[in-house]
């Protein structure tokens, strides 16, 4: 059987799809298969797969579908990194490029939720009595001053969870099932994680297709680092065969340090071009906009806090091979106006 990887030219809503030799059984994919029967099939996993016609260009090729990256765990279980501010102020940006974004918290300290502007009232449904299974993830999906945004509120007793779904079956799929019929409506769905390594986490690292972790730049910034590997290499054997590192992002930075420097060093040997290349760097800006209720693009668009997200949301996008509505259109505005006519002075 050939396992060679590549990506497709294959685009649907631009978003790339992989084609790649897979853990699961493997099924002959014909020119006239759709997803939809690829999804059904028992012998596959549903999750992976997007549920909408697309032609496979060649005949009878071993391969499955699968859309790279769609669900991001921003994670890390060290607390302060800034894995909150990143959750919200990326899913701000990619949601002002024209993507459809989720953001769901998964925190018990509801950190997302507030810096919307939400409350984190316990009354509301919350991603608590999701992972009970007590409400759909639909139902409780809340809009944002942001149309392409949407956000799935966190609560306090969410902390009850982790003790309370140890009775229940199939406790770490709680997320990823919720998930699961509400996939297709957005090309981004990031999750917010708390700072431990928990039974949300790994519910988050379950869902997830690719993780995103923030940390700064210290000395001792990859103590604990070896731990959160560890932990994705037994989520991939036992439960999440793709589960990869989608970048690791340098938060907080101060590059006018030597140590600073010196970390982004050792960090880029270390995970080589895992390490994005985006930086985002000590901004107040990025510390002040939760308490105002707003991601920083709306609370101050021209911060080095706002464009640094807007820069890490571009090479996310990059990566994927993903364009955006909001470039679609910066190009076919720059087309439009073509060869510029240059008119000389006196204008006449
Ligand atoms: N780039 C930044 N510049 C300035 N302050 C930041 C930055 N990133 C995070 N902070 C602040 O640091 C604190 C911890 O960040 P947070 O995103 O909540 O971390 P985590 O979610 O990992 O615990 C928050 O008070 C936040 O406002
Ligand atoms: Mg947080």
């Amino acid at each position: 059987m050939e396992h060679e990887v590549f990506h497709a030219g294959l685009k649907r809503r631009n978003i790339p799809l992989a084609i790649a030799p897979f853990p699961y059984p493997i099924l002959p994919i014909t020119l006239n298969t759709t997803l939809r029967e690829v999804a059904k099939s028992s012998s596959t996993d549903p999750y992976r797969f997007c549920t909408t016609e697309i032609h496979c260009p060649n005949d009878r090729r071993p391969i499955l579908f699968f859309f790279m990256g769609r669900v991001l765990a921003v994670v890390n279980q060290k607390g302060g990194v800034g894995k909150t501010t990143t959750a919200i102020n990326l899913s701000a940006a990619l949601a002002l490029e024209g993507i459809r974004t989720l953001l769901i918290d998964c925190d018990p300290q509801a950190n997302s939720t507030g810096g919307y502007g939400l409350s984190r009232n316990d009354e509301r449904q919350s991603t608590y009595n999701v992972l009970l299974g007590e409400s759909s993830l639909h139902d409780i999906t809340l809009p944002t001053e942001i149309d392409t945004l949407r956000i799935v509120p966190s609560s306090k007793n969410l902390i009850g969870a982790n003790v309370e779904l140890i009775q229940h079956d199939r406790r770490a799929f709680r997320l990823r099932d919720a998930i699961q019929p509400e996939r297709d409506k957005y090309e981004y769905i990031l999750l917010d994680c708390p700072p431990a390594l928990d039974l949300l986490t790994l519910n988050a690292l379950v869902a997830a297709d690719r993780l995103l972790v923030p940390m700064q730049a210290e000395y001792f910034a990859l103590e604990g680092i070896s731990e959160l590997i560890h932990t994705l290499e037994r989520v991939r054997r036992a439960f999440n065969p793709i589960l990869d590192i989608e970048g690791v992002l340098l938060t907080m930075y101060d590059d006018r340090t030597n140590l600073a420097q010196q970390v982004r060093e050792n960090l880029r040997d270390f995970f080589k071009d895992k390490l994005l290349k985006t930086v985002i760097p000590r901004n107040i800006r990025l510390a002040e906009a939760p308490s105002y209720g707003k991601p920083v693009q709306l609370y101050d668009p021209r911060s080095r806090g706002a464009e640094s997200y807007r820069e890490l949301a571009d090479e996310l996008l990059a990566r994927n091979e993903i364009e955006s509505p909001r470039a679609r259109e910066r190009k076919a505005a720059a087309s439009a106006r073509g060869n510029p006519t240059v008119h000389f002075w006196p204008y006449a």
